[in-house]
């Protein structure tokens, strides 16, 4: 996979994408064939028990995307760039955006759209590719004041339309919509001619994304209307710890197989 591949794909194939942050995961996704792992900051909500993406540093997100790597030597992978890692100037954002390619990614994602046309337009000029995030961006969580459907008023929808036009133009090569209402994520989908991935925004974009977690039902506290869960791996998980404990203590494992 590579980035002139994932835009031919729009208007022909769906594109896949789900997020992967360690080792084995990667490894379960690249065999079945997913197109894109996605390296979410989501890591902070599924992984490192934090209730927001706010908190998670790039040090954090680096030691996630080699993990990554190693797991799956040949799926295209993109690195998530977290809060504070790209607001603070330009020349920062092109030099942690610089870090996640030497630690293996094969492009980075950041959530806005034209109020970062310049540094994306740097990074793609020095060889990063860029996936743009519009929508609902959870970085924004604090000045959104939760999590929101977007694009139901007019300016909104409007503006989401722009932005994704200017970061077409600016050069990224794909755009997450991340809950727009679905009429809206359509026209989006409709107007650009690079594909759009959705989560939460309907039918109609060009591939869809969805966070391993919620695929395989490991958090059972957590489950979005937008998600679909395929299997339920905490009870399935929950039953296979359960019954380590009671074999030890009822002595019925190790048995005569697992000695030396
Ligand atoms: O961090 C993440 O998992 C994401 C996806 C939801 C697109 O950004
Ligand atoms: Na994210």
């Amino acid at each position: 996979m590579n980035v002139p591949k994932i835009v031919k794909m729009k208007g022909k194939e769906k594109i896949v994408m789900a997020t992967a942050y360690d080792a084995p995961t990667a490894r379960i996704l690249q065999d079945a064939g997913i197109d894109i792992i996605l390296v979410g900051d989501s890591l902070g909500n599924n992984v490192l028990g934090y209730d927001s993406t706010i908190p998670v540093t790039m040090e954090e997100m680096l030691i996630h995307v080699k993990a990554v790597r190693r797991g799956a030597d040949n799926a295209f992978i993109v690195a998530d760039m977290p809060f504070l890692s790209y607001g603070v100037s330009v020349e920062e954002g092109i030099k942690n955006a610089g870090l996640f390619m030497k630690a293996g990614a094969n492009a980075v994602k950041l959530e806005g759209g034209r109020e970062f046309s310049e540094l994306i337009g740097k990074l793609i000029s020095i060889g990063i590719p860029v996936m743009g995030h519009l929508g609902f961006t959870p970085q924004s969580l604090n000045v959104v004041g939760g999590y929101k459907v977007r694009g139901k008023a007019t300016e909104e929808k409007e503006r989401l339309l722009e932005d994704a036009s200017i970061l077409e133009e600016t050069g990224v090569f794909s755009i997450v919509l991340e809950m727009v209402i679905e009429n809206v994520a359509k026209e989006v989908t409709e107007t650009i001619s690079i594909p759009t991935i959705g989560i939460g925004s309907g039918r109609y974009c060009d591939g869809q994304v969805l966070v391993f977690h919620d695929i395989v039902g490991l958090n059972p506290d957590f489950k979005p209307k937008f998600a679909k869960r395929y299997m339920n791996a905490y009870e399935e998980m929950l039953k296979a710890v359960s019954q380590f404990k009671d074999e030890v203590k009822n002595r019925t494992f190790p048995a005569e197989e697992h000695k030396f």
